[in-house]
């Protein structure tokens, strides 16, 4: 296994942000991976996936471990469900792509999510009224101070909205291996009550709706709001969506009484962080190469050349008018490194 030098990680992060690794390794299979994380050299090396859900702010100065591992297989199949596994090195949209060239149903709302299979735990990935949590099996995952693989069934993962144990109690123990879901093989449940998908459907005169068609309105909605990473570097929605209490509520909406927002339980509301920083008059402001994207702002853009620091910074000072505004505390989606 070759490790590499002053490795530019440009490619490898979706904002496109330029900072470099001190060592790099790419890692195709688990014996690779356990090699690497016994070199005394390195105690506490850098596991880099897809790079969708992070903003580099420094270089990195210590050995980077880019996950690729390969390859999807049918691993069980009953009359009406076949169980998939998939490897964390995957593109996560190629392997939706793959389930629906197989007409197996489940993962399809969750078309064109950035990112590899291996990060769609560890936020319980969403999109379109579908998450990860509702198709989730179970997940191999290197266990970096034991050296073996574990795993890690549904209830263990402890999934929320962008949650799950790997982002919280056991942050930076393990490496996500592989992922397994079950997927219907006829009879698919489609969720289409997601607003936009609906009209979309609609819109493409499609009244009995195949789960490609979902999959297919699902990545128009995408591209006619989401900037394309290949283009203009992004890492999808900057914040998650914060949830208020319903007194919170009642009190803004004498301020902003079209103020939306959605139900989670009695007694809490979720607002969209988007009409929030849209309201602050931050959607389509640029700075320079960076800014907030035009479509949604939530998701904060590199036009090119942009410092992750300025990003980060401009994120900030977004947080702190949302706080002034509303009294809303935002939390970050993204992971800031
Ligand atoms: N809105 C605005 N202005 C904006 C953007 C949004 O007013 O600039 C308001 C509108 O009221 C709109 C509502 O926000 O109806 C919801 O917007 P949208 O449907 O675009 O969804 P979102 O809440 O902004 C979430 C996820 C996305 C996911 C979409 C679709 C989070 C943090 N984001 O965005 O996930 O694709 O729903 O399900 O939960 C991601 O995690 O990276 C991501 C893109």
């Amino acid at each position: 296994m070759h490790i590499e030098e002053n490795k530019s990680l440009k490619p490898y992060n979706t904002f496109g942000i330029e900072a470099v690794a001190s060592h790099f390794a790419k890692v195709q299979s688990v014996d690779e991976l356990a090699a690497l994380l016994s070199m005394p050299e390195y105690p506490h090396p850098f596991i880099l996936g897809g790079g969708s859900n992070m903003l580099l702010t420094k270089d990195i100065d210590t050995l980077v471990i880019h996950i690729a591992l390969k390859g999807i297989e049918i691993v069980e199949e009953t009359e009406n469900d076949v169980y998939v596994r998939a490897h964390a090195g995957e593109n996560w949209h190629n392997f939706v792509l793959w389930c629906i060239a197989k007409d197996f149903g489940g993962v399809e709302n969750l078309s064109l999510i950035p990112g590899n299979v291996g990060g769609a735990p560890i936020q319980n990935i969403g999109a379109y009224g579908v998450e990860l949590k509702d198709v989730f099996v179970s997940c191999e995952a290197f266990d970096i101070s034991e050296k073996k693989i574990k795993t890690f069934h549904l209830k263990a993962c402890n999934f929320g909205y962008r949650e799950s144990i790997f982002k919280n109690q056991e942050k930076g123990k393990y490496i996500i291996t592989s992922v397994t879901v079950r997927l219907t093989k006829g009879n698919h449940q489609l969720r289409t009550q997601y607003g936009d998908i609906q009209a979309q459907l609609e819109a493409n005169g499609i009244a009995n709706p195949t789960i490609r068609d979902v999959s297919n309105a699902v990545i128009a909605i995408r591209q006619s709001k989401l900037p394309d990473p290949k283009e203009i570097g992004n890492s999808g929605s900057f914040f998650k969506n914060p949830v208020i209490s319903i007194a919170q509520l009642d009190d803004l909406k004498r301020n902003f009484p079209d103020i939306p927002n959605y139900k989670v339980s009695d007694t809490e509301v979720k607002i969209p962080a988007g009409w929030l920083i849209e309201k602050a008059g931050f959607k389509g402001k640029t700075f320079s190469n960076y800014g907030v994207h035009k479509k949604q702002a939530l998701v904060l853009v590199n036009y090119g050349g942009a410092k992750g620091k300025d990003i980060f910074e401009l994120s900030q000072l977004i947080r702190k008018t949302i706080y002034r505004i509303f009294n809303i505390n935002l939390a970050t989606e993204v992971n800031i490194v």
